[in-house]
C-alpha cells in the first residue's frame, strides 16, 4: 500500500459522532447475549465440544487519527461461561475499527492465556457479512502468544465471518487453526453463536460533551 506525502496532518474537522461513522460495525454496537454458543476445542484423547453461553459489550470510543488516518470504532469485551462451570470458560476484549475511507476493518483481540491477535478485512458500509483475518508470523495483521503455546498450541491463523440478520440480531463462526504438539494434522478450534441485543449501545465520550453544551 502507498502512504501519502503528509503523514502527520489530521483531518479536520472530524465528525464527533461514533455511532454515525461505524459503516457495517453499527449493526454490532450494544450489549448482546446468546446462549446458543458451540465450541470445538482440542484435548489429549480429540476434540471435545461444547455448548455455552455468551454476553458481549460493544461500545462506541472517540473517533481516532494515525496522523491522516481517521478510524471509528467499538471497545469490545466477550464473556463466555459453559453451563455447570462457573469458572469463565472464555474471556476476551479489543477493539473492532472501521476506516470509513478504505473499508478497512480491524479487530484486535486480547484473550488471557497470553495471546493477542490483529485481524483485518474490508467492507461497504451496508454489507451484510463481514470477514476478518490474522495470520501467524505477518507483522501488519498477524498473531502473538506466549512461548508454552507457540510450542504447544501454535495458532496459525484466525478467521471470524460475521452475519447481520433481518431481525437485528447477527451470528459468527469463527476458525482458529492450531497446530498441537505431537499432532501431525492442524486442528480447527471452531465457535459459533447467535446474538440478541439486550441494550442499546451509550454515546462516545466526545459526543457525550458535545451534546451537554
Ligand atoms: C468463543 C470463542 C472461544 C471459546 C469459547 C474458546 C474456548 C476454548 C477452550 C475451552 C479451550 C480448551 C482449554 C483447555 O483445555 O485448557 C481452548 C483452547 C485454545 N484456544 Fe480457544 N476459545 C475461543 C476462541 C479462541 C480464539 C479466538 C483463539 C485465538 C485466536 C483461541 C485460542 C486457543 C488456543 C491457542 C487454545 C489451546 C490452549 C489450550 O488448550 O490450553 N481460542 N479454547
Amino acid at each position: 500500500m502507498s502512504i501519502p506525502d503528509d503523514i502527520f496532518t489530521e483531518p479536520d474537522p472530524v465528525d464527533p459522532d461514533t455511532f454515525a461513522n461505524l459503516g457495517p460495525l453499527r449493526r454490532l454496537a450494544g450489549i448482546w447475549e446468546g446462549a446458543v454458543g458451540k465450541d470445538i476445542n482440542p484435548k489429549a484423547d480429540g476434540p471435545e465440544h461444547r455448548v455455552f453461553s455468551e454476553r458481549i459489550e460493544l461500545q462506541p470510543i472517540d473517533p481516532q487519527t494515525n496522523g491522516p488516518q481517521l478510524l471509528y470504532g467499538l471497545r469490545y469485551h466477550t464473556h463466555i461461561n459453559a453451563p455447570d462451570e462457573e469458572n469463565t470458560f472464555h474471556d476476551q476484549i479489543g477493539y473492532w475499527l472501521w476506516e470509513p475511507a478504505t473499508g478497512l476493518i480491524m479487530q484486535t483481540l486480547a484473550i488471557p492465556r497470553g495471546q493477542v491477535a490483529l485481524a483485518s478485512g474490508h467492507a461497504g458500509t451496508d454489507d451484510r457479512r463481514i470477514v476478518v483475518e490474522a495470520t501467524r508470523g505477518k507483522t501488519g495483521y498477524g498473531i502473538c502468544s506466549t512461548d508454552f503455546l507457540e510450542q504447544a498450541f501454535r495458532t496459525d491463523s484466525y478467521r471470524l465471518e460475521i452475519e447481520f440478520h433481518d431481525d437485528g440480531s447477527w451470528s459468527y463462526t469463527e476458525d482458529t487453526i492450531l497446530m498441537v504438539h505431537g499432532q501431525s494434522e492442524p486442528f480447527v478450534h471452531n465457535d459459533s453463536n447467535r446474538l440478541t441485543k439486550i441494550a442499546e449501545p451509550d454515546l462516545n465520550p466526545w459526543l457525550k460533551i458535545v451534546r451537554k453544551k
